[in-house]
């Protein structure tokens, strides 16, 4: 295969993926299994950097490889698997924790963000440690490039200088990747909430789509989204954002652009886009989630998909921790 390669991760612990998820994140990946060489991975190991119940998790990480294979993910256009079930990750990662600085690991943002919500005893070295696991994970696969977004930038960083100090003391054995930043083409926002992301995290649910709820219930929060107190429908994310982000939603999912639709709500209200876009998404979700309920009714299947992508991973994987192991002196 001579397409570049990518490789790309998502957390389990979402539960149903948001419509934030979809548009910004998953929907790209889809696009690039048919340009790309593309490994994606739904990523238990670093799930576990914050407590979760077992069960739980065990059913989280079936659900999200549920649902990207209801979103378009095809395993045989692309390499889909769970990263525990390869050894690999957690044993190239050993290596690489110790080619990273303590100084260098203590200057990842993401860590400071999420320690602080932890506190200092709930803090876990996991949690310290994951930027490092994520760079094994992204070395494993000579990945060359990583899609993912601007708060991940740094993490790309460190396995470029994690990548070319290996390769420097040892030779030649890493690709060094390159972030393929994900200009978030759709930037979702709460319904309830505009002025903020749309996510898992937020304090009510009220205002976020998941994917998986009775699509009666995503209607409801359409046609309930707060707007403003204009007429006008109009794309103005400064004065409209609510009114904005209903455009963005109905154009992400339509492929109608936003000035068209513009042209198409002239003289309406605000109550005939909302309507509408509860019946887009309605559209859009009914079939993606038969598809994963489908998957979910199926485990032998589902449970076969990942075994398959996870033999197909480990195809690559384990050339390079060998040759790793050999170059470090095992
Ligand atoms: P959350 O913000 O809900 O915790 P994650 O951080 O797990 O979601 O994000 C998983 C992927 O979904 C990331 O690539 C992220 O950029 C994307 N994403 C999350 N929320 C949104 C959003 N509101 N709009 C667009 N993309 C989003
Ligand atoms: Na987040």
């Amino acid at each position: 295969d001579r397409r570049p390669r990518v490789l790309s991760g998502i957390q389990p612990t979402s539960g149903s993926f948001h419509l934030g998820n979809y548009l910004g994140a998953v929907r790209q990946w889809v696009a690039l299994q048919e340009s790309h060489d593309a490994f994606y991975m739904v990523v238990d190991l670093h799930a576990i950097t914050i407590p979760q119940d077992p069960a739980r998790l065990r059913e989280s990480t079936r659900l999200a490889a549920a649902q990207l294979l209801g979103a378009g993910l095809d395993p045989e256009r692309c390499t889909l698997f769970v990263q525990s079930h390869l050894a690999e990750h957690a044993q190239l990662g050993w290596v690489m924790n110790c080619m990273t600085g303590f100084g260098e690991a203590s200057r990842m943002t993401q860590f400071k963000d999420k320690s602080a919500k932890q506190g200092a005893e709930g803090t876990t070295v996991g949690l310290f440690t994951y930027p490092v696991l994520q760079v094994a994970d992204i070395l494993l696969y000579q990945a060359e490039q990583v899609p993912v977004g601007e708060d991940q930038r740094q993490h790309v960083e460190l396995t470029r200088d994690v990548a070319e100090r290996f390769n420097a003391r040892y030779g030649h054995t890493f690709t060094v990747p390159r972030p393929r930043i994900v200009r978030e083409t759709a930037k979702i926002y709460d319904l309830q909430d505009p002025t903020a992301k749309m996510s898992k995290s937020a304090p009510s649910a009220k205002g976020r789509i998941d994917l998986m709820d009775d699509p009666k219930v995503s209607a409801k929060k359409f046609r309930s989204a707060v707007t403003d107190t204009g007429t006008e429908v109009r794309y103005d994310p400064e004065n409209k954002p609510g009114v904005s982000n209903l455009l963005v939603i109905h154009s992400a999912l339509t492929g109608i652009t936003v000035p068209e639709l513009e042209e198409k709500f002239t003289g309406q209200l605000y109550g005939p886009l909302k309507t509408e876009v509860a019946g887009v998404f309605t559209d859009w979700v009914t079939p993606f989630r038969n598809r994963v309920l489908e998957y979910l009714d199926d485990p032998a299947e589902l449970d076969r998909l990942l075994a398959r992508g996870a033999e197909k991973a480990r195809a690559v994987a384990s050339v390079t921790l060998r040759e790793t192991y050999d170059r470090v002196g095992f």
